[in-house]
C-alpha cells in the first residue's frame, strides 16, 4: 500500500502541472513571521460549524478555528500552510513543508496539492498513530476527536505544576503509550510512531513556550490548546519570538527521549535529526517530496 502510493507519488507529479508554477517560492520564504500582536485573528475564535471540518490534530484545528488557516478545514495547500503556520505559531517553513507533504499522503488525491484536515484521520500512514495524548486509538472507534479520559493521563503527570518540563512531559508521553499498548489487541508502535510522537510532545512544548525555553511552558496554556483548540491569548500567550523549526523540535524529541525511561523500539538510534528523517521517509525520499510540494522542499534544504 505505501510503495504503491509513492510510485503513484513519484510518477505522476513529476508531470502533473502544480499549483506553485507561478508561486514566487523565495519572496513567500522571506515574508515569514507571526502576525503582529494586534492581529484580530488572535483573538477571533470561532469552533467549527456545520459542514466544517477537523482533524487529530490540535495545532491545525486551533489554527482553523482562528482563521489563520481556512475555517472550514479545507483545501490546505502547502503554502497556504506555510503562511498560516508561520502567521499564528511562528512554526519554520521547514516544519510545515515536511509535515504538510506527509500529510498531503492522507488526501484522496494526494497530487492535487490539497489536503482537508479531517483526511488526516488516515490511520497508521502516513501521520495518524496509536497512543495519541489527547484521541482515542482508531481501534476504540474515533481517532480525531478529543478524547478527556486519555488526555486526563497526561494531565495527572502535571498535577500541582503550574508549568511543563522536559522529565514530566517524557514520562506523560511514555505513560499513554504503556496504556495502548496494554488494551489495544492491534497496537502499532515503531520507530516511526516513537519519532513522531516525541514530535508531538515538542510541539505543544514549543508552541505554548519556545524553542529555547527548554520545555518550560504554562500549563494552562497548553490545556487551552488541547480542550478549546484555542489560542491563549487572553491568558498572556504570545507566539514564540524564534521559529520553530524541524531541527528544534528533532533536538527536543533527543532531550525528551533522553529524560525518559522508553526503549527506542526495533533498537534504532534516535539523533535530532530523525525527525526531518522521519517524514522523508514517510512520502519515501527528497525527490518525491518535491514533486509533491511543487520545489518548496528543495528550496528549505530538505
Ligand atoms: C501541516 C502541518 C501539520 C500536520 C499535517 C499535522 C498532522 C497531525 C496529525 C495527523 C496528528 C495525529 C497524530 C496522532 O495520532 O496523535 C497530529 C497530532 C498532533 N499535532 Fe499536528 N500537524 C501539523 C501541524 C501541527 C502544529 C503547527 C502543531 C502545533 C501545536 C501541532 C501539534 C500537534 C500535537 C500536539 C499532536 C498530538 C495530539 C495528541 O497526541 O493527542 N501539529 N498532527
Ligand atoms: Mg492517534
Amino acid at each position: 500500500m505505501r510503495a504503491s502510493v509513492q510510485a503513484v507519488a513519484f510518477t505522476l507529479a513529476a508531470c502533473l502541472p502544480f499549483a506553485t508554477a507561478q508561486l514566487d517560492i523565495p519572496g513567500l520564504l522571506s515574508s515569514l513571521q507571526p502576525a503582529a500582536a494586534s492581529d484580530p485573528r488572535f483573538t477571533n475564535f470561532h469552533p467549527p460549524g456545520t459542514g466544517d471540518v477537523r482533524s487529530p490534530c490540535p495545532g491545525l484545528n486551533t489554527l482553523a478555528n482562528h482563521g489563520f488557516i481556512h475555517h472550514d478545514g479545507k483545501n490546505m495547500t502547502i503554502p497556504h500552510l506555510i503562511t498560516g503556520l508561520a502567521a499564528g505559531l511562528n512554526m519554520g517553513a521547514d516544519f510545515t513543508i515536511a509535515i504538510g507533504g506527509a500529510g498531503l499522503l492522507s488526501s484522496p488525491n494526494p497530487l492535487g496539492g490539497a489536503f482537508d484536515l479531517n483526511d488526516l484521520d488516515m490511520h497508521n500512514f502516513p501521520i495518524e498513530h496509536d497512543a495519541s495524548l489527547s484521541r482515542q486509538d482508531a481501534y476504540f472507534g474515533d481517532d480525531y476527536d478529543f478524547y478527556s479520559p486519555n488526555w486526563n493521563q497526561v494531565l495527572a503527570f502535571y498535577k500541582g505544576k503550574t508549568q511543563t518540563d522536559i522529565s514530566t512531559a517524557s514520562h506523560a508521553k511514555y505513560a499513554r503509550v504503556n496504556d495502548s499498548m496494554a488494551r489495544n489487541p492491534t497496537f502499532t508502535y515503531g520507530l516511526r510512531e516513537f519519532v513522531l510522537s516525541y514530535g508531538e510532545t515538542a510541539l505543544y512544548l514549543q508552541t505554548m513556550g519556545s524553542p529555547s525555553a527548554n520545555g518550560v511552558a504554562n500549563v494552562n496554556y497548553v490545556r487551552s490548546l488541547f480542550e478549546e483548540e484555542r489560542l491563549p491569548y487572553d491568558l498572556g500567550w504570545r507566539p514564540s519570538a524564534e521559529p520553530i523549526t524541524l531541527l528544534s523540535l528533532g533536538q527536543q524529541v533527543l532531550q525528551l527521549y533522553t529524560a525518559g525511561p522508553e526503549p527506542v523500539p526495533e533498537a534504532q538510534t534516535v539523533t535530532a535529526d530523525s525527525y526531518k528523517d522521519v517524514f522523508e521517509a514517510i512520502v519515501g525520499g527528497s525527490e518525491i517530496l518535491a514533486n509533491l510540494t511543487g520545489g518548496l522542499s528543495t528550496a528549505v534544504g530538505l
